[in-house]
């Protein structure tokens, strides 16, 4: 039984919050690559920041703040172009780190951007998933193989990841393991909750067993697990430097 304290711990993923701070150290998926169209933007909310995806001229996605830094208009509507994504407000454009584009092409590269803008997060796209990196220094590799698999859902939950974990340990699962900070895997199954905010959560779940498979601990351990990640980190965040 884990006490208030320790479910408060559990469950607070916003910016600043021990297991926020946690999760926000590792690559978390974001959205399906289907999902992401090539000429509209996608919102998501992760660790209770809104944030919206779309792919510039190249392709490649990004993701930047949802609302524009000018006078906070939703950018989920604004229009994707080669260079960017242009809130159709006043026209700012936003350009995939989320600096505003100064419209002309006559001024060189780096006199086109103007210092203000929107957070941004560092995007990768690997079989068939988006991930992103908020975490702040140096992105650890990405976790899994990157190999498609047979089939990969993202299925919205209205309760927070930690109870997800809670009831997936709970089911038939005797094979969970579980991996920090918000993963578990079976044999034929990887799930990965991600929290939307404090209250609820995506689940990606991808079918079909990752071709290398490190050993995870024993998903009934999870809550001692993250505890004590939690704790590790908060002790580390507060120690002098
Ligand atoms: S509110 Fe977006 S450009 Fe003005």
């Amino acid at each position: 039984m884990i006490t208030e304290e320790e479910n408060n711990l559990l469950t607070q993923t916003g910016k600043g919050k021990p297991c926020g701070e946690l999760m926000r150290r590792y690559w978390q998926p974001a959205a399906l690559s289907d999902e992401l169209a090539a000429d509209k933007p996608f919102p998501v909310q992760l660790f209770g920041e809104e944030l919206v995806l779309f792919r510039d001229g190249t392709g490649t996605a990004a993701l930047i703040g949802r609302y524009c830094a000018h006078q906070g208009v939703d950018m989920m509507y604004g229009r994707v172009e080669p260079d960017g994504l242009r809130c159709l407000y006043h026209g700012w454009l936003f350009d995939n780190c989320g600096k505003v584009l100064l419209r002309g092409d006559w001024l060189p590269e780096k006199e086109r951007r103007w210092d203000v803008g929107q957070p941004s997060y560092p995007v990768i796209e690997s079989g068939g998933v988006i991930y992103t990196f908020m975490g702040v220094g140096d992105a650890p590799a990405l976790p899994g193989d990157g190999a498609p698999r047979a089939e990969i859902k993202r299925l919205p939950r209205e309760h927070s990841y930690w109870q997800g974990i809670v009831g997936l340990n709970e089911t038939n699962m005797d094979d969970g393991q579980f991996f920090l900070p918000n993963v578990v895997r079976t044999s034929v199954l990887t799930r990965w909750l991600v929290p939307v905010d404090d209250k609820s959560h995506m689940e990606f779940v991808f079918h079909g067993a990752a071709v290398a498979q490190p050993a995870g601990e024993p998903l009934a351990n999870a809550g001692e697990r993250l505890i004590g990640a939690l704790r590790d980190s908060a002790s580390a965040a507060a120690a002098p430097s």
